[in-house]
């Protein structure tokens, strides 16, 4: 089978580690790709939001099976462009229709779903400009702390907690008549604000059966104990030793389940990842979002315990028996680290060349944000490299992974040292 892979992140280069290891993937291309992903397969120079040009590529190569890595092509329709061309629909698409990526694309779709499938989440309500009166009595009634979301996708940013009744109006007025988050912002969903402890399940599915894959736990603040601005992501780690069997259980049938179904009832073809990210709530879990792929830095962590045929359940995905399908897991631990840009996730530096990888031990090196200028690997992206190390404890695994990010240096690098330390 020859595969093609669309993205660029720490999250395709797992993908490419885990399908080159495969007997099953013949040929694999990643589009673009970066500079660490040509170790695994051939990196072809197109946009994921290029159809024409995937298209081309695609028919001029024998590929056989796209996967979809980030959320944007999916969002765009990728899978739909695939449907609607006569050469290209019998060639599957691993990643949802337009329709079912508004799980991720809209968050008023996605609550409205819930609501309909009594999957469990946060009290919510959904306003536009037409409705700003109605929307301030509701936060004055909503208790604090309280959630504005966006709607649409705001690339990680469309997401506040206000503390304050003031800040929430505020807010609440800036996003829907200053368009603080541009188009994205032209609905805003309040919701209570949950505490407990996050994680994120994936799933994967051809429509009809669904999968498990291991669950993993993702840091996003950039400074250590959870400080300071939002990032795509620091690291992550997996297994998440709260997520046991009876809380896995509760996931399965009060979330899992209800959504394989809904999509099946409502009649929303869905194959691929579902990543529900959820929060523990003494024991409970309650949805926070749903995203239509997989996350980033997770699959960095989730990959590497996946001790089965990677292209295998891919294949079953495509052919919509699943269920005659192996999964196994790894009972070890994959802790990831993810190594940024100085100055991100503000404005970062770019174009440093990065040394030291050759001297990494026990980890596995992602790459995200790197290109290669001649023999040299130079720095592109906020997220520049993830380092995963699977060990037989979470406490080896955060060490070993700590201590190879330390053998890598370019100018401004920057990682965080306490990652998964509160579940020790
Ligand atoms: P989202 O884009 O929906 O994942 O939200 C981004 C982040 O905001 C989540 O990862 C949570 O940390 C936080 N968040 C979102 N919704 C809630 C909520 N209802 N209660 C508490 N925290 C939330
Ligand atoms: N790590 C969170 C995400 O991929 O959205």
């Amino acid at each position: 089978m020859n595969i093609l892979l669309l993205g660029s992140g720490g999250r395709e280069s797992a993908f490419a580690w885990k399908l080159s290891q495969s007997p099953k993937c013949e040929q694999l291309f990643i589009a673009p790709g970066n500079a660490g992903t040509g170790q695994y397969g051939t990196n072809i120079n197109i946009k994921v939001t290029d159809f024409e040009s995937i298209k081309r590529f695609v028919l001029n190569n024998g590929i056989h099976l796209v996967l979809v890595g980030p959320e944007e092509p999916l969002v765009k329709g990728i899978h739909d462009f695939f449907l609607a061309d006569e050469q290209l629909k019998s060639i599957p698409v691993i990643g949802p229709q337009r329709e079912a990526a508004q799980l991720e694309g809209s968050k008023d779709f996605s609550k409205q779903f819930m609501m309909r499938h009594n999957i469990p989440a946060a009290a919510s309500n959904t306003f536009t400009r037409e409705t700003l009166q109605e929307g301030f009595e509701y936060l004055a009634t909503a208790g604090l702390p309280v959630v504005l979301k966006a709607d649409g996708l705001a690339g990680g940013k469309g997401v506040l907690i206000c503390l304050s009744l003031q800040e929430a109006q505020q807010e609440f007025l800036e996003m829907l008549t200053e368009a603080k988050f541009g188009e994205a912002s032209s609905k805003v969903v309040v919701e209570q604000f949950l505490q407990g402890i996050e994680l994120s399940v994936f799933v994967m599915t051809d429509g009809t059966h669904y999968k498990i894959l291991p669950e993993a736990k993702d840091y996003k603040r950039i400074g250590e104990g959870d400080t300071g601005l939002n990032t795509g992501g620091m690291g992550s780690v997996s297994p998440v030793p709260f997520a046991d069997a009876e809380f896995m259980k509760k996931v399965e049938e009060r979330v899992i389940i209800p959504t394989v179904e809904g999509l099946k009832q409502e009649n929303i073809p869905y194959k691929g990842f579902i990543f529900i990210g959820l929060m523990n709530c003494d024991g409970e879990p309650y949805v926070i979002e749903y995203n239509c792929r997989m996350g980033d830095p997770e699959t960095e962590s989730v990959m590497p315990r996946i001790t089965s045929d990677f292209a295998d359940l891919l294949s079953g995905v495509a052919e919509g028996n699943l269920d005659k399908r192996e999964l196994t897991i790894s009972p070890q631990v994959a802790a990831t680290v993810v190594m940024v840009a100085g100055g991100y996730p503000g404005e970062y530096l770019k174009d440093k060349t990065i040394t030291g990888i050759e001297n990494v031990r026990g980890s596995q090196v992602f790459h995200a944000g790197t290109y290669h200028e001649g023999e040299l690997v130079k720095t592109s992206g906020g997220r520049v490299l993830a380092v995963t190390s699977l060990q037989d404890d979470l406490f080896t695994a955060l060490q070993q992974a700590t201590a190879d990010a330390s053998r890598i240096y370019y100018d401004g690098m920057y990682f965080r040292k306490d990652i998964g330390f509160d579940l020790l």
